[in-house]
């Protein structure tokens, strides 16, 4: 028997009125169409943790699209359906979105292939998830509000803080949970349970079979919402490295790497300086060999405009490094006049791969260029007297240069400077 707990308390506590009330209704509206409703997986594993989440994913014993149709008649908003799974989402007019599921036992014909569906009750379909903690429901009925389902222990692993999954074949039926073990490892600080960890080294080769969509997906969740220094680490334990990458680079040289983009990543975000998420393409990069046409076979990987140009200008980079003769020991002048027009996200990755001991000065002048506001512009120009050409580009990078030597420089000075710089030429 499951062990019961009342969690409404906590609910009241830790979910906007909004997200509360919603769920009530959903429960009491499942109830009038005789199906019942829970509320289960990533909310639910939050709330016990305290922790903020606003998706919903509720499991219906029932018909979720019936549900889904049939709270919208009620209450407005758009439901968009998925016949083959069984599935809707609801957006209610609030803008809240409400994931209904119907209650599943999933069949795979082969590893990493997409489930079949087959209806079935929460307690089938809760087994078939991929961690203890992630497997637990709420029941959201009238009379059972708030009620916990734990069948497989999930609230004693959360206390444990570990990660334990419901079935030796969840990896294989599933490869891609291996990387979620790492991404949950790292964001909780929790750790696999020993034979978890058995089967994940076990099954890792599996995630050659898994597409590259997926794959980026998982990745890109891994380097840009956790700790990625700790899931590099942990990909590496586990040996993970040689089924993702065409060459991985050796282990050393990649930890660190990774911890050199990870920390300057955070600090750029504790300063408020927008790093865009195409980083993931320094971290991936990273981890290869970070030798150019030695590079990770990207191709297959869903990759945006941005990730492209991220890792086009990250190649252009390391192949032209000779003739740039960039230098960290090179005045701020020359850096600048080298790379003014390099976006953030490739150099991170160039900085990290090409000067793994001295790169401090080169990530600290591309803080400050960030944090810059260009106290001078065109416009200053022309009030000077100065005619609209070419030419202003040139005058703009040195004042630029200039704010970046000496950042507290006033636009007064900046301008006097110009004038007296350019204004005979
Ligand atoms: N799930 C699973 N296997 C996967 C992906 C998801 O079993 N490969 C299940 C888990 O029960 C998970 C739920 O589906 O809790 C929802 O998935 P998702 O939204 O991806 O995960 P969350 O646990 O909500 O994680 P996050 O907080 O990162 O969104």
């Amino acid at each position: 028997l499951p062990l019961k707990r009342q969690m409404t308390e906590t609910m009241k506590k830790y979910l906007s009125p909004t997200i509360f009330q919603l769920l009530e209704l959903i429960g009491e509206e499942a109830g009038y169409l005789s199906m019942r409703a829970y509320l289960i997986g990533g909310m639910v594993r939050d709330l016990m943790l305290e922790r903020d989440n606003e998706d919903m994913d509720i499991v219906v014993e029932g018909d979720g699209i019936s549900l889904a149709l049939h709270l919208q008649k009620l209450y407005g908003g758009k439901v968009r359906k998925h016949d083959e799974f069984r599935t809707a989402t609801w957006k209610h007019p609030s803008g809240f979105k409400v994931d209904l599921t119907s209650a599943r036992t999933e069949y795979y014909d082969f590893p990493a292939a997409l489930p079949k569906v087959e209806l079935s009750t929460i307690k089938e379909d809760l087994y078939r998830r991929d961690f203890t903690i992630n497997a637990m429901g709420i029941c959201l009925n009238q009379e059972e509000f708030g009620e916990l389902l734990d069948y497989f222990h999930g609230y004693e692993d959360l206390n444990k803080e570990k990660l334990r999954v419901l079935y030796n074949l969840s990896f294989v039926e599933d490869p891609t949970r291996i990387l979620r073990a790492v991404r949950f490892e790292s964001r909780f600080n929790f750790s696999m349970d020993e034979q978890t960890e058995r089967l994940a080294v076990q099954s890792a080769n599996n995630l050659l079979s898994v597409s590259k969509p997926r794959l980026s997906s998982e990745l890109i969740r891994l380097f840009t919402e956790e700790n990625a220094s700790e899931g590099v680490k942990r990909m590496r334990e586990l040996t993970l490295n040689k089924y993702l990458l065409t060459r991985p680079g050796d282990d050393e040289p990649v930890q660190k790497r990774i911890d050199c983009i990870y920390y300057w990543h955070s600090v750029f975000k504790e300063e408020g300086i927008a790093v865009n998420r195409s980083i993931w393409m320094a971290y991936m990069f990273s981890l290869t060999t970070g030798r150019v046409n030695d590079e990770v076979d990207l191709e297959g990987f869903c990759l945006t405009k941005e990730d492209v140009k991220t890792l086009n200008d990250l190649y252009n980079l390391l192949v032209s490094h000779q003739s740039r003769s960039i230098d960290p020991s090179l005045p701020i002048r020359d850096i600048h006049v080298n790379l003014a027009t390099m976006k953030p996200e490739p150099l991170f990755g160039y900085f990290a791969i090409e000067f793994p001991d001295h790169n401090e000065k080169l990530f600290n002048y591309l803080l400050t260029r960030e944090k810059l506001t260009r106290k001078v512009d065109g416009n200053d120009l022309k009030k000077l007297g100065l005619k609209p050409s070419p030419y202003f580009k040139e005058i703009l990078l040195e004042v630029d240069i200039k704010q970046l030597e000496n950042p507290e420089t006033s636009k007064e000075k900046l301008i006097e400077w110009v004038s007296h710089k350019f204004l005979n030429k």
